[in-house]
């Protein structure tokens, strides 16, 4: 396939950005995204020019870190998955694709296509975690009795990579969807529920304090989510909130 690409670049925070037109050849359909990408960028260092700047780690969709939104979409058109699982049978022959970073106020971008995604740790760090006495005297969490039903509703919800893809979809920049997952893969099983009044509180506290925005209720981001997160997870959220609240 050949096709053109139109990539927004910005040297640092600072640098008002721009939209740049590259032309790749010979792409393979079976190529990932990410691999038609490392050919752009092999092309541009064998020119000396600066290759293009984007997220990636374990690209097989675990660690949540590669991001681009691609025609318009977090993770491009395919649904269920990530951008370094996206594969170029999805687009044509002649295409012209663009490609641009999350695009939210607490995301900013530090350089190209990478914006900074802390806001999602320091929430994290909020209250996503539980207390465990590891004196010795700790208890097999195989001994407590969970409901198979309330055990799969939890790995579901941690099945988020905390991607910020749920942000970028959001014309609100929510992270509702990410923090709604967080706090249900704990609020759904016993050992959450010790902290769970503090985990919920500190955690949208903090949510709000980055400069995410409210939900919308459009649902774009459990459309584009690549690891499927329901909404569901929102509503336990809101629920979870007004109780500790009162
Ligand atoms: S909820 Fe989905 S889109 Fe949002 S951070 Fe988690 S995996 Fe990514
Ligand atoms: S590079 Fe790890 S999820 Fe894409």
């Amino acid at each position: 396939m050949n096709l053109t690409l139109k990539i927004w670049r910005q040297s640092g925070p600072n640098d008002k950005g721009r939209m740049v037109e590259y032309k790749v050849t010979d792409i393979s359909e079976h190529m990932s995204f990410l691999e038609m990408m490392d050919v752009l960028n092999e092309s541009l260092v064998a020119k000396n020019d600066d290759p293009i700047a984007f997220d990636h780690d374990c690209r097989e969709g675990i660690c949540g870190t590669c991001s681009l939104h691609i025609n318009g979409e977090p993770h491009g058109p395919d649904r269920g998955v990530t951008t370094c699982q996206l594969h170029m049978r999805m687009f044509n022959d002649g295409d012209t694709i663009y490609i641009e970073p999350w695009r939210a106020k607490a995301f900013p971008v530090i350089k190209d296509l990478v914006v900074d995604r802390t806001a999602f740790e320091r929430i994290q760090q909020a209250g996503a975690y539980i207390s465990v006495n590891t004196s010795g005297n700790t208890q097999d969490a195989n001994a407590i009795p969970i409901p198979k039903y309330d055990a799969d509703l939890s790995m579901d919800a941690a099945a988020c990579i905390g991607c910020g893809a749920c942000v970028a979809s959001c014309k609100n920049s929510s992270a509702m969807l990410f923090v709604g997952a967080k706090v249900s893969q704990f609020a759904l099983l016993p050992q959450g529920r010790i902290e769970a009044r503090e985990r919920v509180l500190n955690m949208v506290k903090q949510m709000d304090e980055e400069g995410f925005g409210n939900c919308t209720n459009t649902g774009a981001c459990e459309i584009e989510c690549p690891k499927n997160i329901s909404l569901e997870n929102i509503a336990r959220m809101n629920r979870e909130f007004l109780k500790a609240s009162i």
